[in-house]
């Protein structure tokens, strides 16, 4: 997670190109319909505000995985090989990872992320309670191939994609998300990956429009961000958030929609909003077991095994390297 972007202006505290931030705002919300990318969220705020998303009652994935991982750490552990590195995509907290850790027996960490400073911050807190534990970061996008550091390159390859990150993805983007994995992995390589499942749309909605309103602040967050890197002047209050699950596309989406007809603008740009109009920032695709399976085939793994809690919430899969 934690794909943050960058300032254009001297509080610059990301990595990313300003340039493609400004860029990606400016395209989607002069189409139609109106969109962003739910990469721009994570900034300092919204990484902020998505922690705290975690700990929500109705917010059910993250502590069902992190449930999942604890509970079956042994079975997961044996899909390990001795000596192996673990790439992580996106190391958003090294929680989940921590809970790993005892049950395998690692040759490297190795955590990817587009924000180096995050990231580093990460592998120092990590360093400190692993000593024995090599940890090599790389500052990188990981929805683009990019290189393994040359240290890890004998080691068997583990990759590790937690906390349904693939379901912000389209499914052609998700399937080019998995070969890409593959291809940076290797023939050999295991992919551990945790999949949201399709369940009730009540159980969806309530765990996107949180009765505490901290969903919806960081999908306004986004708006925020341009005003902050972005020199705009949208009108926060001027929006409302919510959330849908879309049944025919398995997806729940998240919209921040406009009170009023009114006109923001970024960077010299005029964006003009009808009443009602909508900004489409982030779907979440929910698969079934089934679903997720033959989108992994279509993309050069083959499923090897799958945990889930009781309730069947959420799924952790364990795909290898098809030749
Ligand atoms: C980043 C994929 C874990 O889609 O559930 C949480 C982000 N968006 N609430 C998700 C998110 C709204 C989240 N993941």
């Amino acid at each position: 997670m934690n794909v943050h972007a960058a300032a254009l202006n001297p509080a610059q505290r990301f990595d990313e190109p300003a340039s493609a931030f400004a860029q990606d705002a400016i395209e989607g919300l002069s189409s139609h319909p109106k969109r962003l990318s739910p990469k721009y969220f994570y900034d300092a705020e919204g990484s902020a505000l998505f922690e705290q998303i975690t700990g929500l009652p109705e917010y059910y994935p993250t502590r069902t995985e992190l449930g999942i991982l604890r509970d079956r750490a042994t079975e997961i552990g044996a899909m390990i090989p001795q000596g192996a590195a673990l790439v992580e995509f996106g190391a958003g907290s090294t929680a989940k990872v921590r809970t790993l850790l005892p049950d395998c027996a690692l040759g490297a960490y190795v955590p990817v992320d587009i924000s180096g400073d995050f990231l580093n911050a990460q592998a120092a807190a990590l360093r400190q309670d692993f000593p024995e534990l090599a940890v090599y970061p790389v500052t990188a996008d990981f929805t683009a191939p990019f290189a393994l550091p040359h240290t890890v390159r004998e080691l068997p390859k583990v990759g590790f994609f937690p906390g349904s990150t693939i379901g912000n993805f389209e499914p052609f983007e998700a399937c080019g998300f998995l070969r890409s994995a593959r291809a940076i992995l290797g023939a050999e390589a295991t992919l551990l990956i945790g999949v949201d499942l399709e369940k009730d749309d009540r159980v969806l909605s309530a765990a996107y429009n949180d009765a505490a309103g901290v969903t919806a602040k960081f999908n306004l967050n986004v708006l925020a961000r341009i005003n902050r890197e972005l020199d705009g002047d949208f009108e926060l209050s001027a929006f409302v958030h919510r959330a849908i699950y879309n049944r025919e596309r398995h997806r729940i989406e998240m919209h921040l929609i406009s009170r009023t007809a009114q006109t923001a603008h970024l960077l010299g740009h005029s964006i003009t909003f009808r009443a009602g109009e909508t900004i489409h920032t982030e779907s979440s695709y929910k698969y079934s077991v089934e679903r997720f399976n033959a989108l992994a085939r279509g993309a050069g793994w083959t499923p090897r095994a799958l945990w889930t809690d009781a309730d069947g919430m959420f799924s952790v899969h364990a795909l290898a390297a098809a030749e």
